[in-house]
C-alpha cells in the first residue's frame, strides 16, 4: 500500500478552524502557478469558474463548461503536492438534477484528481450537497454574491445588507453545514454578518469581500498579483504590479529585437 499523501485535507481544514488558524486560498488555473502557490504554502487552490473571465476573456462565468473546468483542474493538480485542490462546478452542471450533479462532480473528481468540488447556492442546493457527500465527494459551498446568479442578483452587489436577506444567508449557511459541506465561501457579504455566520458554524468560512472575521480568505490570483490591472473591486489588495512588469519586459524585448541587440553572442551557438 502506498503511504498516505502528506497534504491538506478537509479534516485538517476543520482542525485549523478549531485551532483558530487562518486558511489561505487563491484561485489557480494552471500547473506553473499551482507549483508556485503550493511552494508558497497556500492551503487551498480553487480552480474557479472565474477562469472563463480571467483567462478565456468571457464576460461572466456562465459560459464555463465542465470540459474547461476538468482541463484546468487536471493541470493545476499536476503542479500541486500539498494544497487541497477544489474544482468549481460550472453553471448547469449540478442544478438540473441530483443524478447529473453526482455524474458531473464524479467526473471532475475522477478525471482531474481534485480533492473536492465547489457549488453555489444555499438551502435549495442542500439536498444536492448531501447527495454528493453521501457518495464520497467533499463539497465546498458558496454564498452571498454567487456569480452564476449575477443577473438574478442584479449585478455584483453586496448581499445580506437588509435583515431579510441577512437571515436567509444565515439559514443557507446552516443548511449547507447540515448537508455536510466542509467549508463555505462567503462572497461580498458585510463584515459583521460574515462574522456572525463564521461564529455560528463549525465548518470554516472562506471570505472574499466579506471582512476579516472569516476563517480564511480567497482572492482571484490574477487580481492580487496585479496581472489584471483593468479593474479591481474594493476588496482586492494588489500585492504586486505584474501587468506593468510584463509590458515593460515585452517592450524591452521588442526594442532589442528591432535594434538587432537580441540575441547576443551569449544566446547564440557558434557551431
Ligand atoms: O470562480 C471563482 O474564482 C470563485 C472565487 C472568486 C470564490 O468562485
Amino acid at each position: 500500500m502506498s503511504p498516505e499523501p502528506k497534504g491538506i485535507n478537509v479534516h485538517e481544514l476543520l482542525a485549523m478552524k478549531e485551532r483558530g488558524e487562518r486558511i489561505v486560498c487563491l484561485t489557480c488555473y494552471d500547473a506553473l502557478f499551482a507549483r508556485l502557490l503550493d511552494e508558497s504554502g497556500v492551503d487551498i487552490l480553487l480552480v474557479g469558474d472565474s477562469v472563463n473571465e480571467v483567462l478565456a476573456g468571457a464576460e461572466s462565468t456562465l459560459s464555463a463548461t465542465l470540459e474547461q473546468m476538468i482541463y484546468h483542474t487536471r493541470i493545476v493538480r499536476r503542479g500541486t503536492s500539498r494544497a487541497l485542490v477544489v474544482c468549481d462546478l460550472p453553471f448547469l452542471s449540478y442544478q438540473i438534477s441530483r443524478e447529473e450533479a453526482i455524474r458531473n462532480a464524479g467526473r471532475a473528481m475522477a478525471e482531474t484528481g481534485c480533492h473536492a468540488v465547489k457549488l453555489e447556492g444555499g438551502k435549495p442546493m442542500a439536498q444536492t450537497v448531501r447527495a454528493l457527500v453521501d457518495v464520497g465527494i467533499p463539497v465546498m459551498g458558496h454564498l452571498g454574491l454567487t456569480p452564476q446568479s449575477v443577473h438574478a442578483l442584479g449585478g455584483h452587489r453586496v448581499q445580506g445588507r437588509d435583515e431579510k436577506t441577512a437571515e436567509r444567508l444565515k439559514e443557507d449557511a446552516k443548511a449547507l453545514e447540515d448537508a455536510g459541506a466542509f467549508a463555505i465561501v462567503l462572497e461580498l457579504v458585510p463584515a459583521p454578518l460574515a462574522s456572525q455566520i463564521t461564529k455560528s458554524l463549525t465548518i470554516p468560512t472562506i471570505g472574499i469581500g466579506a471582512g476579516p472575521a472569516c476563517d480564511g480568505q480567497v482572492l482571484v490570483l490574477h487580481d492580487m498579483l496585479g496581472l489584471n490591472d483593468k479593474f479591481a473591486a474594493k476588496f482586492v489588495k494588489r500585492y504586486a504590479a505584474l501587468a506593468e512588469d510584463v509590458r515593460e519586459a515585452v517592450r524591452l524585448y521588442a526594442a532589442e529585437v528591432r535594434e538587432g541587440r537580441y540575441p547576443g553572442p551569449e544566446h547564440s551557438f557558434p557551431k
